[in-house]
């Protein structure tokens, strides 16, 4: 997999992309993640990406040239199964959207700033627009490091048996249970003796239970809709 993310502030995506997983990853050459400098294409001593918003109002919008010229450049190189733009009022992310574009070739991730980008980027350039929950960001950057983790973690090879993504939450519809490591014994506190038994049916029909039972207190919503399916 591919995925190229444009942003005039790649500093921020660093760190993300660069420890645990999302390191190894790439490392194992199992997904290439290239950042790109807007700034790069913008014009002018100061290559200047944004710009005042027709009609007035507070806040600065991103200029559609240097945003078309970066994706028109990387499209040029390869084709996008998706161009996604970050976006506060995008399809709110969760797993299954997730699950689905881990199955593609090459994604496109826009950052914007400030009040937004320029609505005809949206319009004409970008296939998808996905938000990563109901709060505002100061940049698209740290949704797009989230979306990206996200994706990442899904492909073939990149987690081990020991970290399988099939346990996660949510992977089928249901909270993950608790878990727990040594000691057995912490200030008196104990794991729950089944966990010890080495009975795997009986552990498997505990981990079931507790997953129903956390889903149904915390997430009622999650256990309407598993009911149902
Ligand atoms: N940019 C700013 N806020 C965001 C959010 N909640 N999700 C995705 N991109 C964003």
């Amino acid at each position: 997999m591919r995925i190229d993310i444009i942003t005039c502030l790649p500093e921020l995506l660093h760190s993300p992309l660069q420890y645990s997983i999302m390191k190894r990853a790439q490392e194992k050459e199992l997904v290439k993640i290239q950042v790109h400098q807007l700034r790069d294409y913008a014009d002018g001593k100061h290559r200047q990406t944004d710009d005042y918003a027709f009609g007035g109002g507070a806040g600065m919008v991103m200029m559609p040239e240097p945003l078309y010229r970066c994706v028109e450049h990387l499209k040029q190189e390869r084709s996008y199964d998706e161009i996604i733009y970050l976006s506060p009022d995008g399809n709110r992310l969760d797993q299954s959207m997730a699950n689905r574009l881990s199955l593609k070739g090459n994604l496109m991730l826009i950052c914007g700033h400030y009040k937004g980008i320029d609505q005809r980027i949206r319009d004409h350039l970008v296939s998808l627009e996905i938000s990563i929950g109901d709060y505002v960001l100061s940049g698209g950057e740290l949704a797009a490091s989230v979306l990206t983790d996200a994706i990442v973690r899904l492909l073939p090879g990149v987690l081990n048996d020991e970290t399988s993504a099939l346990t996660d939450t949510f992977q089928d519809g249901l909270l993950a249970p608790p878990v727990y490591t040594r000691p057995a014994e912490f200030k008196g506190w104990f794991v729950p003796e089944v966990l010890l038994s080495g009975n795997e049916k009986s552990i498997e029909h505990w981990r079931m239970e507790q997953s129903l039972q956390k889903t149904k207190n915390l997430r009622p919503d999650l256990f309407a809709k598993w009911s149902q399916e």
